[in-house]
């Protein structure tokens, strides 16, 4: 039987986040080789191999700022062109919560996940609480909290990385400097946690393979929608 398709993302979208996923691989990568202090690397074989291919510790830092501005300079020239066909309904969709739904959504979801729907049903008799896992808008709760900080995260890493390629020709402050530099160690750290949830979430978990095609195609099976998304669903519909 074939599947009624929904439009779930435009090709600018997948592109969009084709091209953030590309650059903070490459970014991520290159940045741990310029982390030299024997106290912070976690592998001491990594800067010493990345220099060997890059031709040297100044080519890797380049490599790194080239992509980092490109990076960057994509998303704002996106935002600007999209602001608000895009990048408004987005920001308002993620920040729309309704605090008991989704709360519920959290426990019931992370029991499920964890222990399987019908070990659900009997957690939920125990503490009398209903064990059908509440309906979700476009994005769930779990990706909303993921999407904030990695947006606003993404932000904070381009400034602080901004005032670096600044410092190297003397044109910004020392204290700004340090502060810059522990600023933008702190906030990959604390967006690369979520992107391991998130990438085992969108690739590995099976359930979420039809959001992942649809990262390609642009496109979800009806019955996917309706289980995962189902006010986005019925929204949709009546548009
Ligand atoms: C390379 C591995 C990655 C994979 C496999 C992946 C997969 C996905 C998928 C399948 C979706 C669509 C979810 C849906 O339609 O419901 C998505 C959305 C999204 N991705 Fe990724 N992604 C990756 C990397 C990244 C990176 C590096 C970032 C940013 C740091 C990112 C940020 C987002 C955001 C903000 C969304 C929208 C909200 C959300 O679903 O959490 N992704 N990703």
């Amino acid at each position: 039987m074939t599947q009624t398709l929904i439009h779930r993302h435009t090709r600018l979208s997948i592109f969009m986040h084709w091209f953030n996923a590309g650059c903070w691989i490459f970014l991520l990568l290159t940045g741990l080789g310029l982390i030299r202090n024997d106290d912070l690397q976690p592998f001491p074989f990594w800067p010493t191999m990345l220099r060997t291919v890059f031709g040297g510790g100044g080519n890797l830092l380049l490599a790194h700022e080239l992509i980092g501005i490109t990076w960057a300079g994509g998303f704002l020239l996106y935002g600007i062109i999209r602001l608000k066909s895009d990048v408004f309904p987005f920001i308002r969709d993620i920040f729309t919560v309704d605090i008991r739904r989704d709360f519920l959504w959290l426990i019931t979801k992370g029991i499920q996940m964890t222990l399987g729907y019908k070990l659900l049903g009997v957690v939920a008799e125990k503490f009398d609480f209903n064990p059908k896992i509440p309906d979700q808008g476009f994005y769930n709760i779990g990706q909303k909290i993921f999407a904030i900080p990695a947006v606003f995260g993404g932000m904070v890493i381009a400034a602080s990385g901004i005032v670096m390629i600044l410092s190297q020709t003397g044109n910004a402050d020392t204290e700004w400097v340090q502060w810059a530099i522990v600023i933008h160690f702190i906030t990959v750290g604390l967006v690369f946690a979520g992107l391991l949830i998130h990438v085992f979430m969108a690739s590995i978990a099976a359930g979420e393979k039809p959001a992942f095609i649809s990262m390609f195609t642009g496109t979800v099976p009806e019955d996917y929608a309706r289980h995962h998304h189902k006010l986005w669903l019925d929204e949709f519909k009546k548009s």
